[in-house]
């Protein structure tokens, strides 16, 4: 079964180290997301277990075989890449049954592969149509079928939805992640964009400069990012800077830029050490108001934007950071711009780090 293991792989290409030690096991039959910005080596990475490229160091496993040196068509993978690999001329029909037909499979058995993958990807009213004939969307989806069809039980995707508009690529996050899980196959899916790999994803793994900081559920990424950049890359953080003012037990005092001290449990952290808060937008309560209590810090309402389910307001503390505090607009009482507001934060949902060593805005960085 296709499970797949990589053991310290590293792939240079010159002075670029496009993949640097990575080690990983994504599970047969899971639906695994390579996230990470562009440049990172999410394609490397692909290109590795396709065996499309050769690493310089490590073993590369799938299903428990070394497959260092077995070439890519024995590799029983099916591909999927961002731009439209179809082929121009040859219509949605004998794209998708190009694979069982050059796999020697009769006739009869080539075509009812055909129609059953046709049939999950919805398009079985548009067999005969050409590639330049169909939409993105309907290109992409042949284009899955077709990998589909081949037979593998292992699929790899390199950004197959970055070329559509948003409203057919969240429809197509959906039905490639059912498909795969109708079938059984394993899926690794490349994507620079996290709220693609959070829905589509039993697992993902974040990638940074060739290294892999984290892996985890879309869940565990979330709340319990373990630095600052995934808590900067997965969704949404304000981060305020402040210092470890003191300890009690498992309380941490950290005194921000200006004095006001915030209340937070953590551990792993000592009396005096730079602190970096990472909040959450949709943690922050804000208030009508100046009610100045513990955890909480004054401020003005520097913007608002309406973004549909949400209301984004941007406030300015009396410290001078800014934080972006998100709320259901269909729920909360909108507050209006230059309104006097009090910012309450809630300590259990606070995550603290120490302050990076390169600086914030190095850690921040995302290339
Ligand atoms: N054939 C190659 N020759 C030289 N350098 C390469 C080659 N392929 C990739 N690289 C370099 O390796 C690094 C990783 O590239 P890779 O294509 O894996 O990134 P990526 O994460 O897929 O980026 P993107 O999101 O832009 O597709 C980059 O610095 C890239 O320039
Ligand atoms: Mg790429």
């Amino acid at each position: 079964m296709p499970d797949v293991r990589l053991v310290n792989v590293t792939k240079k290409y010159g002075k670029i180290v496009a993949v640097d030690n990575v080690s990983l096991h994504i599970y047969d039959k899971e639906y695994f997301s390579l996230l990470g910005p562009s440049g990172c080596g999410k394609t490397t990475l692909l290109r590795l277990i396709a065996g499309l490229v050769h690493p310089d160091e490590g073993e590369i496993y799938i299903g428990n075989k070394l497959v260092n040196d077995v070439p890519p068509e024995d590799r029983d993978i099916g591909f999927v890449f961002q731009t439209f690999a179809l082929f121009p001329h040859m219509n949605a029909w004998d794209n998708v049954t190009y694979g069982p037909r050059v796999k020697g499979f009769n006739v009869k058995k080539a075509e009812t592969i055909g129609h059953e993958v046709l049939e999950m990807v919805k398009l079985h009213q548009r067999l005969d149509a050409y590639p330049n004939e169909l939409s993105g969307g309907m290109m992409q989806r042949i284009a899955v079928a077709r990998a589909l069809a081949a037979g593998a039980q292992l699929l790899l995707l390199d950004e197959p939805l970055g070329q559509l508009d948003a409203k057919v690529r969240n429809d197509l996050r959906y039905e490639i992640r059912r498909m795969t899980k109708d079938l059984g196959l394993t899926a690794i899916h490349v994507t620079h964009d996290q709220s693609e790999s959070m829905v589509i994803s039993d697992r993902i793994a974040v990638i940074k400069r060739g290294r892999i900081l984290q892996v985890g559920s879309p869940k565990e990424l979330y709340m319990a990012p373990k630095s600052i950049f995934i808590a900067h890359f997965i969704g949404e953080s304000n981060f305020l800077e402040g210092y470890v003012s003191s300890i009690n037990g498992k309380q941490l005092t950290i005194e921000l830029r200006g004095g006001t001290e915030i209340k937070v449990i953590q551990q792993n952290m000592r009396k005096g050490e730079g602190a970096v808060l990472a909040i959450r937008p949709e943690t922050l309560v804000v208030e009508k108001g100046r009610k100045k209590k513990r955890n909480s810090m004054l401020g003005i309402i520097q913007r608002t934007t309406f973004e549909g389910t949400n209301i984004r307001y941007e406030v300015k503390l009396e410290n001078q950071d800014l934080v972006v505090v998100v709320k259901p607009s269909m729920i909360e009482e909108w507050l209006n711009l230059g309104e006097k507001v009090t910012v309450n934060f809630s300590p259990e949902k606070i995550r603290v780090f120490a302050y990076p060593e390169a600086g914030l805005r190095e850690e921040l960085t995302v290339e």
